[in-house]
């Protein structure tokens, strides 16, 4: 499998400093082999997905409604983005659920909501400091993967799971080796009980280009999820580079 390489440009980026990344990633080519998706703020996201119409490049939404339709003033459906040119949906970023409090059952909901849109979502999961450090970390990847996926088909097909400890989100501290291995190595195990495709499964939480390579060596590592590092071209296409 290629890798996966997701861009989640959080609340940044303009339209302008947006096309102007795209377009220098465009013009630097890091690589034909892996798959390389933009995660843009909802509000240029038809822009950035016209500029990247007919490349090698896929767009998604960082976020969808729990609902599928009604008064949710400012809110955006499933079935709005799909009706764009975008193929995926991150669901449960750990910013959402602890700024905007996302509950399980939202989340759930939103998984329900971007398949039956055909949007691939990419589930994201994690444990706080305080749950790692209290020995809970397989407990709440386990919850958070149970809930999210209840009565989702077991033959679902396209869906993504990002692994991103929280205490590794924008801090600059990345999970070492042995505690992405054993956390992917759980989410393998619990995914496969629970569905009969495989499920790739990506690192996020301080992911750059010095630490990429040796993290894509790690066993059920299909890729990244990247926010900092993916919000310049040189530092983002390095980890491209770095990889394939
Ligand atoms: P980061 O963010 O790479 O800046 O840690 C990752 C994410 O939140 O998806």
């Amino acid at each position: 499998m290629n890798p996966i390489i997701a861009a989640n440009w959080k609340m940044n980026m303009n339209i302008n400093e947006g096309l102007s990344l795209v377009n220098n990633i465009l013009d630097s080519s890091p690589s034909k082999k892996s798959q390389v998706i933009f995660f843009p703020p909802s509000i240029t996201l038809n822009a950035i997905s016209d500029r990247l119409k007919n490349t090698r490049y896929e767009v998604g939404v960082q976020n969808i409604h729990h609902e599928e339709s009604g008064a949710f003033t400012g809110e955006i459906s499933a079935q709005m983005i799909k009706s764009l040119d975008v193929q995926y949906a991150i669901i449960g970023h750990s910013e959402r659920r602890q700024f905007f409090h996302e509950t399980d059952y939202q989340i759930n909901k939103k998984i329900h909501n971007a398949l039956s849109a055909n949007l691939f979502p990419i589930l994201c999961i994690g444990e706080t400091l305080e749950e790692r450090e209290s020995g809970e970390t397989s407990k709440v990847l386990k919850k958070q993967l149970s809930s999210a996926l209840k009565d989702v088909d077991s033959d679902v097909k396209g869906l993504i799971v990002a692994y991103e400890p929280v205490w590794a989100i924008g801090t600059g501290i990345t999970a070492n080796s042995n505690q992405v291995n054993e956390a992917h190595g759980f989410i393998n195990e619990t995914t496969s009980k629970l569905l009969e495709n495989p499920v790739p499964i990506l690192y996020g939480g301080s992911a750059n280009a010095d630490n990429a390579a040796e993290l894509f060596q790690i066993k059920n590592v299909d890729g990244f999820l990247i926010g900092g590092a993916s919000l310049k071209s040189e530092s983002f296409c390095q980890i491209i580079k770095n990889i394939t």
